[in-house]
């Protein structure tokens, strides 16, 4: 195989496919090769450019000029005609939000929507998180075993996104298929068959999309993010664009909830199965905030991201032509030896794990980073007071197969429910 530039592929470049098992189990152990041997690869399968050591990493998110954004949500496996058709059947239009948008229209917009995540602004949703994860483990304590994931790390944080945006608390179980779908849609391998159940999901989530987003057009305003979104829209149309609300309502939908779903889940598995560590967490809760950021590094929730090259430009010592599309895998730089010392142990005490990549970096850097950050703190503050001989139960891990969300399908744990110290000391 050779690469659009005419140079030969190496045969681990190659035979690497994101979809294949390794990748899926382990996407940083999946690269070891790539950050040792051959950094920056073209990936005949894929049809991109792998990157996978940390600084180049930094380089191509620090420089959103050279390096454009534009294709981060777009369908990593071309869609088929069928699937289009679906689409087209419901008007499917999603295009440029933030995420996905270049300069200079990015940053104008990103400014003027600042306001919902000042610290001050962020810190008024804890209670409502608090209370939330307190229910849902009021509700399940005195079982003794249960997949957290799907008891609360998926409820929470989507119930936790839909007040942040003053989204309808409404349809959480659609939402939620819905977003599976979106996620397999944008960086999946659907089948020729999944392709069109896909879209029609898609099509559906769409069409859910604007139907919320007029109901609150109509309402006068109220608390939330879409309804700051609402009123740039009506002050100033040119910077925050119809096709731009549509299209933020239902990407964001996923943003705010999936990421945070599956870090905590990530960080709970990797937590429970080191005991020594839990244990020492549990002993020493004012570690929480390093034990989740450490989590972020070691096992993030966002393991690639994507760029498209706007003139020719070397990385990592190759030359990726103009038009080049690029996957970075934050993964793999997250556990590079020239930026982390011994990367693959998880330390809790690692003094530089918030230099992380797993919120990417730059203009685009995640700005919901301190909410999802928030909501960890605080199932690991809940959990520790009132479980914390809580056990990680023998069971084999699942994936949604895709290249960039990551972490288990389901997360079950047992306890003793005549050891909660609330029972004991009440
Ligand atoms: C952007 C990850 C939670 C809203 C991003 C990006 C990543 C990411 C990788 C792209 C960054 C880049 O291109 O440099 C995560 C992870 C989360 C999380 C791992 C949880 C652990 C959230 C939450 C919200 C949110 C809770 C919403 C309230 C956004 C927005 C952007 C973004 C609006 C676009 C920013 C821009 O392009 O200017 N996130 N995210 N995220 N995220 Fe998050």
């Amino acid at each position: 195989a050779v690469s659009p530039t005419g140079c030969p592929v190496s045969p681990e470049a190659a035979a690497f496919d994101p979809f294949d098992a390794p990748y899926q189990l382990d996407p940083a152990e999946a690269l070891r090769w790539s950050r040792d041997q051959e950094p920056v690869f073209y990936s005949p399968k894929l049809g991109y450019w792998v990157v996978s050591r940390y600084d180049d990493i930094k380089a191509i998110f620090r420089d959103n000029l050279t390096f454009s954004p534009s294709i981060a949500l777009e369908k990593i496996t071309p869609p088929s005609d069928e699937a289009l058709e679906v689409l087209k059947r419901y008007d499917y239009g999603m295009n440029r939000t933030l995420v996905n948008e270049d300069e200079p229209a990015h940053m104008a917009r990103r400014r003027v929507l600042l306001d919902a995540f000042t610290p001050e602004a962020l810190e008024a949703h804890a209670p409502m998180v608090r209370r939330l994860v307190r229910e849902k483990l009021d509700a399940i304590i005195d079982r003794g075993r249960a997949d957290l994931v799907a008891e609360m790390f998926w409820e929470v944080p989507l119930t936790v996104a839909l007040h942040f945006l003053g989204v309808p608390e409404e349809d959480m179980e659609q939402l939620r298929r819905f977003s599976a779908a979106h996620t397999l849609n944008t960086w999946g391998r659907p089948s020729p068959e999944q392709q069109v159940e896909v879209a029609e999901a898609v099509g559906k989530f769409w069409q859910y999309s604007g139907r919320v987003l007029r109901k609150m057009q109509a309402q006068p305003r109220s608390e939330g993010w879409m309804y700051d979104m609402i009123e740039k829209n009506r002050e100033m149309p040119e910077v925050v664009t119809d096709s731009y609300l549509h299209s933020m309502m239902m990407a964001i939908i996923v943003a705010a909830h999936e990421t945070t779903a599956l870090a905590t889940t990530n960080a709970f598995r990797q937590l429970l199965s080191r005991p020594a560590v839990w244990d020492e967490l549990c002993a020493n809760p004012e570690l929480i905030p390093s034990a989740a950021e450490e989590s972020l590094r070691h096992s993030g929730s966002m393991v690639s991201w994507r760029r498209i090259t706007t003139c020719d430009v070397e990385v990592g010592g190759v030359t990726i032509p103009e038009g080049g599309r690029i996957l970075m895998v934050m993964a793999s730089g997250n556990h590079d030896p020239r930026h982390f010392e011994n990367p693959d142990d998880f330390d809790i005490y690692r003094d530089n794990a918030v230099d992380h990549l797993t919120f990417g970096y730059g203009s685009h850097q995640c700005m919901g980073k301190n909410l999802g950050r928030m909501e960890m703190r605080i199932f690991l503050e809940e959990f520790i007071r009132r479980l914390p001989h809580l056990e990680l139960e023998e069971q084999a891990f699942t994936f949604l197969p895709n290249t960039s969300l990551r972490g288990p399908e389901a997360l079950w744990v047992r306890w003793d429910p005549t050891l909660n110290p609330e029972r004991r000391d009440p």
